[in-house]
Order: C-alpha cells, then structure tokens, then sequence
C-alpha cells in the first residue's frame, strides 16, 4: 500500500489496531457477528436520537436521516449473515467503548456545543469502526467474508466524514478541529487500555 493510501485509512486514528485482532476476532464468528449486528443498531439509535433532539435543524435532518436505513440495513445484513451460517443473534453486550467514549462529551455548553460533541463522538466510533472492519476484510481466513467487511469499511468511512463535516456548520472550523483532535488523543488512551476480545468489534 502507498504512504498516501495507508494515511488515507488512518482516519486520523492515533493508535492502530493491532492486526493480529482479527485471528482472535475470526475464532468465534458467532460472537463477532451479534456484537456486530448491535453495533450498526446502535448506530442507526443514535442518528435517530440526535434527529428527535435537532429537528429544527435542516441540515442534520437531511444529512443523517439516510444514515438511519444504512445502518438499519447494515443490521439486517450482519443477521441474515449469523442466520446463513446457522447462527442466531445474541443478546445485547455492553460495549465498553462506546460508554468511556460519552464520557468524554463535553457538560454544559450550549445546544450547539452539545451537537457537536455527538457528531464528533459518532465520526470516533464510525473511524474506528471502518478500522476494524478494514482489518477483518484484509486478513480474515473465510474468503466470502472479505467482500463482507470491505463493503462496511468504505460505507463506514462515508458516515465518518458526514458527521465530521455537520460538526463544522455548527462551531467554527477551528473549534471543531481543535476538539476532534482532543477527542483523537482521547480514544487512542481508551483503546490502549481495552483489552482487545474476541467477540467485541471494539
Ligand atoms: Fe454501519
Ligand atoms: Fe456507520
């Protein structure tokens, strides 16, 4: 891979995934699978929750509204996968990431503020998601599951850069850079204390 591509990838990420994730990742695919699968319906919860919050607000709206059915369509996808190969979707797992991650929205500021803090945590979990889905479709064994992942990473890395720049309508560019900076060295320190698991995306 070139310099300019590999950087392309990096979304930023202070701190890469270990690719050897992935043998431990591939061992369980039915738990890799259903944490997956709760993942995109998480994702899909949140645009809906931060539509309901900013409905006057036209541009959100607009921009993540089709994010809501990609994500809902990831979902199906990822359980018509566990279902294909005999599989059933489990229970709900707590994601340990995700819950450090909104600790680190930013109290009492005002409602744009607050936007912006959601948007910026959405673009984390969406970059470091494409990551891992990234991973998984270069070094998995099982052939028909790097199409799989591939087709994730690039839909991932789209809702990345929508969340990204909605964040910049509503603070200044600076600002928004500034604070996405803090939020990348912040989440590197989370994942270098998270023990990577087989059956976490994260
Ligand atoms: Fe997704
Ligand atoms: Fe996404």
């Amino acid at each position: 891979m070139t310099k300019i591509a590999k950087e392309k990838f990096k979304l930023g990420l202070e701190l890469p995934t270990d690719p050897r994730w992935v043998n431990i990742a591939e061992k369980s695919l039915e738990e890799i699978l259903t944490d997956h699968a709760y993942c995109e319906q998480k994702a899909a919860s949140t645009c809906i929750s931060i539509i309901i919050k900013y409905a006057d607000k036209k541009d959100v709206l607009e921009q993540i509204s089709p994010i809501v059915s990609e994500e809902w369509a990831h979902f199906r996808k990822v359980v018509a996968e566990l279902h294909k190969r005999g599989f059933e979707l489990g229970k709900q797992r707590k994601d340990d990431y995700v819950v450090q991650l909104m600790q680190l929205h930013k109290k009492g500021g005002d409602r744009d503020e607050s936007l912006v803090e959601k948007l910026l945590i959405s673009a984390l979990i969406e970059a470091r998601s494409c990551e891992r889905f990234r991973l998984l479709s270069l070094h998995i064994s099982a052939p028909e599951l790097k199409a799989f992942y591939h087709e994730f990473m690039v839909s991932e890395a789209q809702h990345y850069k929508v969340f990204l720049n909605l964040a910049k309508l509503y603070k200044d560019e600076n600002y928004v850079m500034e604070r996405w900076s803090e939020f990348l060295a912040a989440e590197a320190e989370i994942m270098r204390n998270i023990t990577p698991r087989a059956d976490r995306i994260h």
